[in-house]
């Protein structure tokens, strides 16, 4: 069955938004299944900048449909903004080309106030979240409690809109925030519903089962990393839903044998963006120069990434819990111009050295990375179209990691736009 699922493999903002995008050339579905407008894609078309937060990548193609399923949280004000967004630069002009499961999770006004100001009472033990109320919406999914996507369309919506809020008027005015208002909720919704209507399907599974009978390709988009992860990344410095592979199943509503492929998308160095543990984090000239290189500044809060060297132990761990079977190797060409770039290939903790990824927070931020420094190449990479054509040191860089990860790499980026990438394996010098 030809289901390809692409995960970020480290802390998120891979770059997976350009993978997706490259490989919809083939496809005929893309599902997004987890995550909320936490994540943002950042795609480049013909020198173009498209943001996008919840309506998956592929929306630029026009043979491709998109779906969000049940597992992700919507906010119906931020893809309201997407698809005006679309619409306004000559995209999405079919509507059947996107589709959002009656079953979504609806994040609303109180979320993000809550969000908030949960975030300011953790004053330093804050988890550094984007605030776009992604957890307090699970949270209420969990509760039972949550309005869904179809919940707009009720005629009593502003019901369920008071039931919900009144709870949480009460935790923000524990918190000492202003209270929400029901009313002022549903009017605003009013302007938008008719505009989302369209989008609306009941079953987003089905159509995934469809696409499979009719034996289409289908691309399952992820969304943050790996480490970000609820149960399997540096808990409590973590999203609120499950992201790795794995969660592709429950949040589409499909089986496990529906993926033949899971790529992993992995940035040729580290980044992590908000708090907690970062074991090979830069904090020199170095970070700031993969920072600047590499343009690491949040496309959803706009905020600055923390960078550092590829920790490889992390990797090791990630490429485990998601049982990967290929890497898209992403923005290489931002390492030229260094002369060693190193990469960490072991911990040490205590003097004992460790070769898999700890799960003991105390343990994750007081140890220590083991560096193997590895010669960098001066050349500018941007325009190279074969993996015979990059610098010796550049090739013996991917080589290494595809040792460590015990994984090939098929897929080099070495810039930004969709032409400047390449497939490793069709050009293997
Ligand atoms: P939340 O998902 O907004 O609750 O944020 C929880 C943590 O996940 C914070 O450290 C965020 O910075 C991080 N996070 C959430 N979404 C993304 C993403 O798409 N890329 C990178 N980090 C993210």
């Amino acid at each position: 069955m030809p289901g390809t699922l692409v995960v970020g493999s480290q802390w998120g903002d891979e770059g997976k938004g350009k993978v997706i995008d490259v490989l919809c050339a083939k496809s005929h579905l893309v599902v997004r299944y987890q995550g909320g407008p936490n994540a943002g894609h950042t795609l480049v078309v013909d020198g173009k900048k498209t943001v996008l937060h919840l309506i998956p990548s592929g929306i630029l193609h026009n043979h491709i449909q998109c779906l969000i399923a049940n597992g992700v949280v919507v906010d119906p004000f931020t893809i309201h903004q997407e698809i005006q967004g679309l619409k306004n630069n000559g995209y999405l002009m079919d509507n059947r080309q996107l589709r959002i499961s009656d079953h979504c999770t609806m994040i609303l006004p109180y979320h993000r106030a809550l969000d908030a100001a949960r975030e300011e009472a953790k004053g330093k033990l804050k988890i550094g979240t984007t605030g776009k109320g992604v957890g307090p919406a699970y949270e209420d999914r969990a509760a039972r409690k949550a309005l869904v996507f179809k919940d707009l369309f009720s005629r009593n919506l502003k019901e369920k809109i008071e039931i919900a809020i009144a709870e949480k008027n009460v935790l923000l005015k524990h918190y000492g925030k202003a209270e929400q208002n029901a009313t002022e909720i549903y009017n605003q919704l009013q302007e938008i519903i008719p505009q989302l209507e369209p989008f609306r399907v009941a079953d987003t599974s089905l159509l995934i089962h469809e696409a499979q009978e009719a034996k289409k390709n289908i691309l399952f988009e992820g969304a943050q990393g790996t480490m970000l992860d609820i149960l399997h990344g540096t808990y409590p410095y973590v999203t609120s839903s499950n992201t790795i592979a794995g969660s592709c199943f429950t949040g589409s509503g499909i089986g496990p044998k529906s993926v033949d492929k899971v790529i992993a998308i992995t940035k040729a160095y580290a980044t992590r963006v908000g708090s907690g543990p970062f074991p090979t984090e830069l904090e020199d000239e170095t970070g700031e120069f993969l920072q600047k290189e590499g343009n690491e500044f949040g496309s959803t809060t706009g905020r600055a990434r923390r960078c550092g060297w590829l920790d490889l132990v992390a990797l090791r761990y990630s490429y485990r819990v998601n049982g990967v079977s290929e890497t898209a190797m992403m923005k290489l060409d931002c390492l030229s111009k260094l002369e060693n770039i190193g990469i960490c290939t072991s911990y040490r903790y205590k003097g004992i050295e460790l070769k898999d990824f700890p799960s003991d927070l105390e343990i994750l931020e007081n140890l220590e990375p083991v560096y193997e420094y590895l010669p960098g190449w001066q050349e500018d990479i941007g325009g190279v179209k074969r993996f015979s054509d990059l610098p010796e040191n550049c090739k013996r860089y991917i080589q290494r990691i595809e040792e460590e990860t015990a994984t090939p790499v098929r897929f080099v980026s070495v810039g930004p736009g969709r032409e400047q990438s390449f497939n490793k394996t069709k050009s293997r010098s």
